[in-house]
C-alpha cells in the first residue's frame, strides 16, 4: 500500500543544522525572492533560503531596505514556498515590523501561517532579546542578526564593518550569548572581522552563519544577485561573482555550494581583519 506520509528525512529542519554544526558540516544558504530561483537553489544543494528584505535593493531597486514592507516580505515568501521541498526557509522582519513583542509575534506568525516560513530572521543584539525570547515562546523559530545590520544605516552612517574596536567587539559576543539565551536558534554574522566572527561561532552552541564574516563559520550566506553579478551597483568587497567560471546560472550556485561545502569561500580577499 502505498504510504500517504512525508518523506522527511531531507528536510532540512532547525535540529538538523545543529547536527551540521557539531559534525563541522558547512551550511550553505542564498538569498531567494520567486519559485524559480527556489527550485533552482534547492536543486544545487543548497540547506538555507533566505527572502531577504535586500529585496527592497535587489527587487524593487530601492536604496536601503527600509522601504520594505510586511506585505512586500510575505508576497516574496509565498513565492519561494512554492518552489521548495526539502530547505529551510527563513524571512527577514522589515523595518519597523517588530517594534513590541505582539507585533513581532504577528507578524512573524503571518510569515509562517501565510507565508511558509520555517524561521524568521530580525536585526539588533541584546534589545532584542525579549522579542526573541517571545518569538520562541510562542513557537516561532528565530535567526538573531548581528555585526552590519543594514536597517541601521542611518544610525550607524554607512554599511561598515562592524566590531574592530575591543568594547564593540565584546559587546557583540555578549549580544550573542544574551540571544542565545533568549532562545534564538541561529545566528548570522555581517561584516565582523575575521577572528571575532571565529571567536562567536566557538562561543555559541547554535550555528553561525557569515556574510563578511569568516570560513570558520557554521556556514555562509550571500545575495543570490551578487553571486550571479546581476545586483544594481557595487558587488560588496565580501561577496564573490560565482558566473566567471560557470557555463550556466545553475552551475554558477553550484560552485558557490561546493565553495561553500569545502570551505574554500569565503577566501582571504572576502573577510575583514
Ligand atoms: O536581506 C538580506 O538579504 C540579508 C542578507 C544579506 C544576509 O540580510
Amino acid at each position: 500500500m502505498m504510504s500517504t506520509q512525508t518523506d522527511t528525512s531531507k528536510k532540512v529542519t532547525v535540529r538538523r543544522l545543529v547536527e551540521m554544526k557539531q559534525a563541522k558540516e558547512k551550511i550553505a544558504c542564498l538569498t531567494a525572492y520567486d519559485a524559480s530561483f527556489a527550485q533552482l537553489l534547492e536543486k544545487s544543494g543548497v540547506d538555507v533560503v533566505l527572502v531577504g528584505d535586500s529585496l527592497g535593493m535587489v527587487i524593487q531597486g530601492e536604496e536601503t531596505t527600509l522601504p520594505v514592507s510586511v506585505e512586500d516580505m510575505l508576497y516574496h515568501t509565498q513565492c519561494v514556498a512554492k518552489g521548495l521541498s526539502n530547505a529551510l526557509l527563513i524571512t527577514d522582519m522589515p523595518f519597523l515590523s517588530f517594534t513590541s513583542e505582539q507585533e513581532a509575534v504577528l507578524n512573524a506568525g503571518l510569515f509562517m501561517k501565510q507565508g511558509g516560513a520555517h524561521m524568521v530572521k530580525l536585526e539588533g543584539g541584546v534589545d532584542q532579546a525579549e522579542t526573541v525570547s517571545a518569538l520562541n515562546k510562542n513557537g516561532i523559530p528565530v535567526c538573531a542578526h548581528l555585526g552590519l545590520q543594514p536597517q541601521y544605516v542611518h544610525k550607524i552612517g554607512g554599511y561598515r564593518v562592524q566590531g574592530r574596536e575591543q568594547a564593540a567587539a565584546d559587546k557583540m559576543l555578549d549580544d550573542a550569548l544574551t540571544l542565545q539565551a533568549a532562545g534564538a536558534d541561529l545566528m548570522l554574522l555581517e561584516c565582523v572581522p575575521e577572528s571575532l566572527a571565529n571567536k562567536i561561532t566557538q562561543a555559541l552552541d547554535i550555528p553561525v552563519i557569515g556574510i563578511g564574516a569568516s570560513a570558520g563559520c557554521d556556514g555562509q550566506i550571500l545575495v543570490l544577485y551578487d553571486i550571479l553579478d546581476i545586483s544594481l551597483g557595487m558587488r560588496p568587497k565580501f561577496s564573490k561573482n560565482f558566473m566567471v567560471s560557470a557555463n550556466s546560472i545553475e552551475d554558477a550556485i553550484q560552485h558557490y555550494v561546493s565553495a561553500v561545502k569545502k570551505a574554500e569561500f569565503p577566501a582571504a580577499e572576502h573577510v575583514f581583519s
